[in-house]
């Protein structure tokens, strides 16, 4: 499988669109915006993920509009010399025909001049909803001059319906060529994780300060040594009890040769998101403590990825790493027996929830928390509520998705332990995750992030080298 993805799988992904859209259905697909930092200076250029699925295309100031007949209409920037000297290359319409393999392609300008027209006598309009600023009233705008034009015999489509159902949908199984860029993302993040672990390490022993920053960089440096254009989302590189801080920021905090250091990184090669979390001991041993609760995060990911497969529910292994680490925090002390009773005790009243207080996973795809329902599609009207025992709010479930093969999902347990009086000292501050990326199979997962260890001696001997 190479790399590159040919024109005919985003050709059948728009067809496989197009086939769902009904009769009279016309489809509106932008891609991002441009946005500004500060003042003159913009933000990187990211692409919007629908758009690229569909397209393959990277420009900004693009749309593409389809119809349940098949056909497509790509609006792109014109060729522009003043432009391009200043921004760079423009692919233009006449090109992107070929380029891109739509059937027709037309200057962006045109939109608001061309679209109306394709609006008439559609039953139907689909657009991604609550995803684009301002998308309603464009569309609105593009109606009001269909329905002037009523009297002339066009009609104006009664339906507006949501893309999004449609194409999260699809975008949720990943075909062989997404599989393929997919893991070549891991295997970019794992290295850039193995890098920081070793620049730590040596730096510490070679008696140089070490920042949370000095290790973002050498993660930036791999990233983009291999060709990742970005990374997914903002690097957490997080020092001491800064890890106990969920979304925190790799900032300026010295890390200490007793620290243990978390790191939730991950690059984005070709507009498809890795993401990957390892915590380590900065000085390259982990102390008794570290080391106990690591192996205790460690074990609840391993039944985590025991219960990934096709055919489990998407909850499953968020149940089973919960089972580990209920019966784990009363072993261990962080909750006490006599208080908290059973691990099942544990569990229902949701005692865990101090030191583990997230889910065990996410979808992960183009965005690194990608779209797709995570209640099973035939069974959302199957509803049961519950109190829930910390917050005292009603809570719907419904059941979870039911794996196929070619999702992809993180496994990510963690504990996080604040410094408290009721808390064994030996624990205060530390905060642990180990997240890996899971392409489902039929009788198990692949794990497409272990090209950077987890095993606590492995993590050890990386690091001593
Ligand atoms: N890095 C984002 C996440 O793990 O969900
Ligand atoms: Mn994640
Ligand atoms: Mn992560």
């Amino acid at each position: 499988m190479t790399l590159t993805v040919p024109l005919s799988v985003y050709a059948q992904r728009r067809a496989h669109l197009a086939a769902q859209l009904g009769d009279g259905g016309i489809a509106i697909v932008p891609t991002a915006p441009e946005r500004m930092r500060n003042r003159d200076s913009d933000y990187a250029y990211r692409h919007d993920s629908y758009f690229h699925y569909l397209t393959g295309f990277t420009e900004p100031n693009a749309w593409l509009v389809l119809t349940a007949d098949g056909r497509s209409t790509l609006w792109c920037q014109p060729k522009d010399m003043e432009r391009e000297i200043w921004d760079g290359y423009r692919l233009g319409p006449e090109a992107a025909v070929a380029a891109l393999g739509v059937d027709e392609a037309y200057s962006v300008a045109e939109l608001d001049q061309r679209l109306p027209r394709l609006l008439e006598n559609r039953a139907c309009v689909w657009y991604p909803f609550a995803t684009h600023s301002g998308l309603a009233a464009r569309v609105e705008g593009w109606l009001a001059p269909v329905r002037s034009r009523v009297r002339y015999g066009a009609l104006c489509p009664a339906r507006q319906a949501d893309l999004c159902l449609l194409l999260d949908e699809m975008r949720l199984v990943k075909d062989a060529h997404e599989l393929a860029l997919m893991r070549h993302a891991a295997q970019i993040s794992a290295r850039a994780h193995v890098r920081a672990m070793q620049h730590c390490a040596q730096a510490l022993r070679a008696g140089q300060e070490v920042r949370e920053y000095h290790l973002e960089a050498e993660l930036l440096h791999e990233f983009r040594r291999y060709g990742a254009q970005a990374p997914a989302y903002n690097s957490i590189v997080a020092a001491g009890a800064n890890a106990c801080v969920l979304h925190y920021r790799a900032d300026r905090a010295p890390v200490g040769s007793n620290d243990l250091v978390l790191i939730d990184a991950g690059c984005e090669y070709d507009g498809y998101a890795s993401d990957i979390t390892r915590t380590f001991p900065a000085g390259g041993r982990f102390s008794g403590a570290q080391r106990a609760l690591y192996e205790l995060v460690l074990a609840s990911q391993e039944a985590a990825v025991a219960a990934t497969k096709a055919g489990a529910r998407f909850n499953a292994p968020h149940d089973a790493t919960v089972a580990v680490l209920a019966q784990g925090l009363l072993d261990l002390g962080l909750l006490d027996k006599n208080q908290h009773g059973s691990a099942q005790d544990v569990i229902e009243r949701r005692a865990y929830f101090r030191f583990y207080m997230h889910r065990t996973g996410h979808w992960l795809g183009m965005d690194v928390h990608d779209c797709g329902s995570y209640v099973e599609p035939g069974e959302i009207g199957a509803v049961q509520e519950r109190k829930d025992p910390l917050s005292g709010e009603t809570i719907k479930d419904r059941p979870s998705r039911i794996l196929r093969p070619g999702m992809v999902l993180t496994i990510e347990p963690g504990l996080y332990v604040r410094a408290a009086a009721d808390v064994p000292e030996a624990f205060h501050g530390l905060g642990i995750r180990i997240e890996d990326d899971a392409v489902v199979h039929a009788h198990g997962c692949e794990l497409i992030t272990r090209g950077v260890p987890v095993q606590a001696d492995e993590i050890e001997a990386l690091m001593r080298g």
